[in-house]
């Protein structure tokens, strides 16, 4: 049967580098049907649509969607950015996401907590804009939320080399770290297999950069994985080549570059489609496609030496399928 899978391309390089992932996979002949999403900056100033409850209910019912990148500078920053990606996060409960980088000689996976922590959206004002202004911004963090994403690293774990850091500052983040370590290592203990270990996160950013090679999966909080993934992007190559998955492992779930929609270079062909392509390799994982989807990985195992314009680079994987 058709998988039905969701694409929106939205602003910036986005529909660029989501048509070179089409493209792939399209070449590979997997069975799809397309449905269309017309979101992010561009639809919100033409209408002030930024997502509707129709368009949740509809993503319900598709196997996946495939997203390039939003926001557009003539919009106020964060407004596409909560309610949009995270509203989609949140009500669809794509709770992993689940971030894989190749350091040179080494791959290793960022499982990032997507629902909760500083992103829940807990705090407020009290006397804004007075001088004894007050801001406050919580951190969210229930057992169940950490437990299962905690649980789904470790699951990664035995798959791969069997091995699971947590990365916190529970030196500092006294409840949240707490909860953390504590379910961490509840969990560890039915793993008896997988070799754990911790890290502060300050540190963590070091090791990123100084050896990568003590990694292999990483689970962290929604924060803490937002930051480290940008900085697991520059240590494998660029941002240009880092794809992610938001999972509701038991439902749909949304595949996306980790790269923003880089309105200074749409139309020139520069955007790099590498990192969308692997996204939607990602996402055949999910469809239970994976013989396509080890063949788009294996296409892209060499990213430096795909070369040129976006379209070309899209020719040039199509060409190693
Ligand atoms: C990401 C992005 C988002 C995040 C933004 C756009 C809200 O930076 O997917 O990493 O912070 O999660
Ligand atoms: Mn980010």
């Amino acid at each position: 049967m058709a998988h039905r899978i969701g694409i929106m391309g939205g602003d910036g390089i986005g529909p660029e580098v989501v048509a070179e992932g089409l493209k792939v996979i399209d070449a590979l002949g997997v069975d799809y049907e397309r449905i269309d999403y017309d979101l992010g900056g561009e639809r919100y100033l033409r209408d002030g649509t930024v997502l509707t409850d129709e368009i949740i209910e509809e993503w319900r019912g598709i196997d996946a969607l495939y997203a390039g990148a939003v926001g557009t500078p003539d919009v106020p920053p964060g407004l596409i950015e909560r309610g949009l990606l995270l509203r989609m996060r949140f009500e669809l409960d794509l709770y992993i996401n689940y971030r894989p980088f190749v350091a040179p000689g080494h791959d290793f996976v960022v499982i990032r907590e997507n629902t909760e922590g500083t992103y829940a959206g807990e705090g407020g004002f009290l006397r804004k804009g007075t001088s004894h202004e007050v801001a406050t911004q919580g951190s969210v963090n229930t057992r169940h939320g950490v437990e299962r994403c905690v649980r789904y690293a470790f699951e990664l774990a035995m798959q791969r080399n069997k091995h699971c850091t947590l990365v916190h500052k529970t030196n500092v983040l006294t409840f949240a770290g707490d909860l953390w370590e504590r379910t961490f290592n509840e969990v560890a203990s039915e793993y008896p297999e997988v070799e754990t270990a911790y890290n502060h996160v300050d540190a963590a950013c070091i090791y990123f950069v100084d050896r990568p090679e003590r990694y292999d999966v990483i689970v962290t909080d929604n924060l803490f994985g937002d930051i480290l993934t940008d900085l697991g992007g520059a240590i494998s190559g660029g941002i240009g080549l880092a794809p992610t998955a938001n999972l509701n492992p038991n439902g749909m779930s949304m595949f996306e570059p980790v790269h923003g929609s880089a309105p200074d270079i749409v139309g020139t062909g520069k955007a790099n489609p590498v990192a969308a392509i692997l996204s939607g390799a990602m996402m055949l994982d999910h469809l239970g496609e994976t013989e396509a989807a080890d063949r788009i990985r294996a296409a892209c195992a060499d990213p430096n030496t795909l070369t040129g314009s976006t379209s070309e680079i899209g020719d040039q994987v199509v060409a190693r399928l």
